[in-house]
């Protein structure tokens, strides 16, 4: 199939080099010129686990290439994917991107093929692609949905981190539709990933699915912290614990023989200083506006949101606990990314406890195994300082506060030895008996 991709960002240029290395033909076009002239050169414009070779074989083998004109993309394209962001503005879903992509895909459909199907990627609250992206499409390009034009909607779920697999062997693909003719074209995008669980569903519902399934997830961690920071108040519980006890439910790790299964599900039920990246913060505000305005109150999202929003002054309370007076200490962050295997610090918590510290006139030293370049453009002027060598953190610090799970600090403790140097474990990924001096989450 000859496919173009209208949004080269973390969605566009996954999908572009995992569909081309299916065997599609895929054009990426962005407006961006330098990811456009990146993936062209063969070089991946985000950091994401082997996205690089997966590029460059792919632009050798000739199946991809990009570019900043639509006119060339679209030309015979039998399908347009729309993968351009949806941010929150306002503290609503901001969709202009979306109707201007989908007003210059509809002016240049008539190079693409007699039948072109146009499918929806990005997450859009639901009604978007019947009510928002249909009509454009309609006006624009003089063709009809469901005769010469057809409309998807296939939401995204992959992870950052593991975007590559999880596109290549995806868990899931929901296709909601406009017509027949439609479902039969975005099933042959999907052949060559067989076997793979196709749900075909209405356009709505397909929306509707994306951010019920994020919303779950952000429910499950704000309910873990709600439960961690009572656990924290009262003697002799530990919420990893009351968890480990919760996971042995043989309904969330099921029994076979003697092993157990442990679900994906329930690294969710872990307490933290909250969720970040580029998606939850987003889409939980996405749609708890968008049950406002069906007169919706929705309040278990809004509790989620407002947990999330609560939880990094948790981290702060702890840290007040262990500084008798912030002024003039000087304070060691582990962690700079909104969670492990990504530079990605886009809503990570790490901001508002750093923003925190220096504000109290702390001296605040960061480390990050890949994401101290993106901090450095988030927080310019602010006195942060940086270190990549671990060692020289411990040793200049008076207090370690822990804030993303990377590998790189599970043995934290060998550095630390026998000091009574307070460390603060935000995430809970730390062994507490290896410390002289351990607060964490959830733990009095
Ligand atoms: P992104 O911001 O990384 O990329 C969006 C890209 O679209 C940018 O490169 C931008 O230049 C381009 N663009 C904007 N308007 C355009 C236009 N009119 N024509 C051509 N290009 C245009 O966004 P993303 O993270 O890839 O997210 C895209 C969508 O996918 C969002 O709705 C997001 O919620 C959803 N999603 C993201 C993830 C994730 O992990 N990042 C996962 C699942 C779903
Ligand atoms: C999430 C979903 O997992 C994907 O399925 C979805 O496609 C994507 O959002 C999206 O729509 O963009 P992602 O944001 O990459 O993917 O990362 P997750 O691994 O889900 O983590 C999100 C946040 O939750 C991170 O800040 C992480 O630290 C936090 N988290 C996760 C916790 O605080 N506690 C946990 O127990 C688990």
């Amino acid at each position: 199939m000859k496919i173009l991709i209208v949004g080269a960002g973390y969605v566009g240029v996954v999908s572009a080099v995992c569909f081309a290395s299916k065997g599609h033909q895929v054009v990426c076009y962005d407006t961006n010129e330098e990811k456009i002239s990146l993936i062209n050169d063969g070089i991946a414009p985000i950091n994401e686990p082997h996205l690089d070779e997966l590029l460059r074989l792919t632009r050798e083998n000739g199946n991809l290439s990009a570019t900043t004109n639509i006119k060339i993309g679209i030309q015979d394209a039998d399908m347009s994917i729309i993968s351009v962001g949806t941010p929150l503005s306002f503290g609503e879903i901001d969709l202009s991107y979306i109707r201007n992509a989908s007003k210059e895909l509809a002016k240049y459909i008539k190079f693409a093929s007699e039948f072109h199907v146009v499918c929806v990627k990005s997450t859009v609250v639901p009604g978007t692609t019947a009510d928002v992206v249909a009509p454009i499409l309609e006006q624009y390009s003089g063709r009809i949905i469901g005769e010469s034009m057809g409309l998807a909607m296939n939401p995204e779920f992959l992870a950052e981190g593991t975007a590559v697999t999880d596109l290549l062997e995806p868990d899931r693909v929901i296709i909601g539709s406009s017509d027949p003719a439609t479902e039969k074209l975005m099933r042959e995008l999907y052949k060559p990933f067989e076997p793979v669980e196709i749900l075909t569903t209405t356009l709505n519902c397909a929306e509707m699915t994306k951010y019920t399934a994020n919303a779950l997830l952000a429910t499950l961690i704000s309910f873990s912290n709600e439960i961690a920071n009572l656990s924290a108040d009262m003697p002799d519980v530990d919420v990893i614990d009351v968890f480990r006890g919760v996971h042995l439910d043989r309904r969330l790790s099921p029994k076979v023989g003697q092993d157990r299964i442990t679900p994906g599900i329930l690294s969710f039920l872990h307490p933290g200083t909250g969720y970040g990246g580029s998606c939850f913060p987003k889409d939980t505000k996405a749609l708890l506006a968008f049950g406002n305005s069906k007169y919706h109150d929705m309040s278990i999202l809004r509790s989620v949101i407002e947990t999330n929003n609560a939880q990094p002054n948790v981290t702060i309370e702890l840290i007040k606990q262990k500084l008798d007076k912030i002024s003039g200490k000087t304070v060691g962050i582990l962690g700079l990314s909104f969670k492990p295997n990504t530079d990605d610090i886009r809503e990570t918590p790490a901001k508002k406890i750093i923003e925190w510290l220096l504000e109290n006139d702390a001296r605040v030293i960061a480390h990050d195994p890949v994401a101290i370049q993106n901090m450095k453009r988030l927080i310019s002027d602010r006195g942060l300082e940086y270190t990549e060598k671990l060692e020289h953190l411990v040793a200049s610090v008076d207090l370690i506060v822990l804030l993303t799970s990377w590998g790189d600090y599970r043995e934290l403790h060998n550095l630390i030895g026998e000091s009574n140097l307070p460390v603060i474990d935000g995430r809970r990924f730390l062994d507490p008996s290896k410390f002289v001096n351990y607060s964490g989450i959830g733990k009095n």
